[in-house]
């Protein structure tokens, strides 16, 4: 595929992934793009775990999904993150970030616009949303034939001084080529972050994992081959959309920003 290609059709993968493994030809070369990234002094901080064992996944997947139900149910994800919704076209084309809920089962579309609002919560606990959503996520999760834990080690990764923001910065280029690979390779991938919103979720991942005090456990994924027919999940979201250049690129200095054409 062309490289441009590439990074154009590079995208979270919500949906299931084939009942199939992941080549250990396919495990490696993924792993060989991470550690082509950059980093500071080339210290290479990052480290990473390939779980294919089906109870690893299958604990990983009861947090994820436990974590979602919690974080729906308390309203704690509505909280956090209701800045990032859109719940029209209009308001996207405006923005031009953020996720457009556009999939939602039928007793819920009257609502779509007040789902966010804490006032919702309670109908939504009576719809039973929260467990719904939990048990999908679990169901992803577990389905899948691959996970990748992604670490830091912490004689790098030192929070508040610059090798710490370096450290991060490595790592997300070492993901970031990772997800491209998985373009190349007809593969999906999706950030399993549910578990890290609730501390003793995430405590449990990294006894599951058995991380070392030497490293820090910084994320997980979910990957797999993708299916040619992708079914939407019953609450699902877009965000394909992206800023316009005047949104996020200034010529010169801060003042101004650079013109669309
Ligand atoms: C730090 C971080 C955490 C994320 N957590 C999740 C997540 O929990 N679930 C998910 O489906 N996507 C997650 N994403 C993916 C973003 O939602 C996604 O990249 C963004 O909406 C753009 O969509 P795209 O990746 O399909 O282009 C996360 C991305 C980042 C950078």
């Amino acid at each position: 595929m062309e490289f441009l290609e590439v990074i154009r059709k590079r995208k979270t993968t919500n949906g299931p992934f084939l009942d199939q493994p992941v080549s250990k030809e396919h495990q490696h070369l993924l792993m060989e793009a991470a550690s082509r990234a950059p980093s500071h002094f080339n210290s290479q901080p990052w480290r990473f775990v390939l779980v294919e064992n089906k109870a690893i996944i299958h604990r990983i997947a009861e947090l994820g999904g436990s974590s979602m139900e919690r974080l729906i149910a308390e309203g704690r994800f509505f909280e956090r993150y209701r800045p990032y919704f859109r719940f029209s076209e209009k308001e996207m084309e405006e923005r031009r970030d953020g996720i457009l809920i556009d999939q939602l089962p039928g007793p819920l579309r009257p609502f779509t616009r007040q789902i966010m609002s804490p006032g919702a919560l309670g109908l939504l606990r009576t719809l039973g949303v929260p467990r719904v959503l939990g048990e999908d996520n679990r169901k992803l999760v577990a389905g899948s034939p691959l996970l990748l834990a992604a670490l830091l080690d912490k004689q790098e990764y030192r929070p508040g001084e610059l090798s710490g923001f370096y450290s991060v910065l490595g790592l997300g280029m070492a993901i970031e080529n990772v997800w491209l690979t998985t373009v190349e390779l007809g593969m999906g991938i999706q950030f399993v972050s549910t578990p890290m919103e609730i501390p003793e979720a995430w405590e449990e991942v990294k006894r599951v994992l058995e991380v070392p005090d030497d490293l820090e456990l910084m994320a997980v994924y979910r990957l797999g081959y993708v299916p040619p027919e992708r079914p939407r999940p019953r609450i699902d979201w877009k965000s394909d959309h992206r800023k316009r250049l005047s949104q996020f690129v200034f010529r010169d200095t801060c003042r101004t920003p650079e013109p669309d054409h």
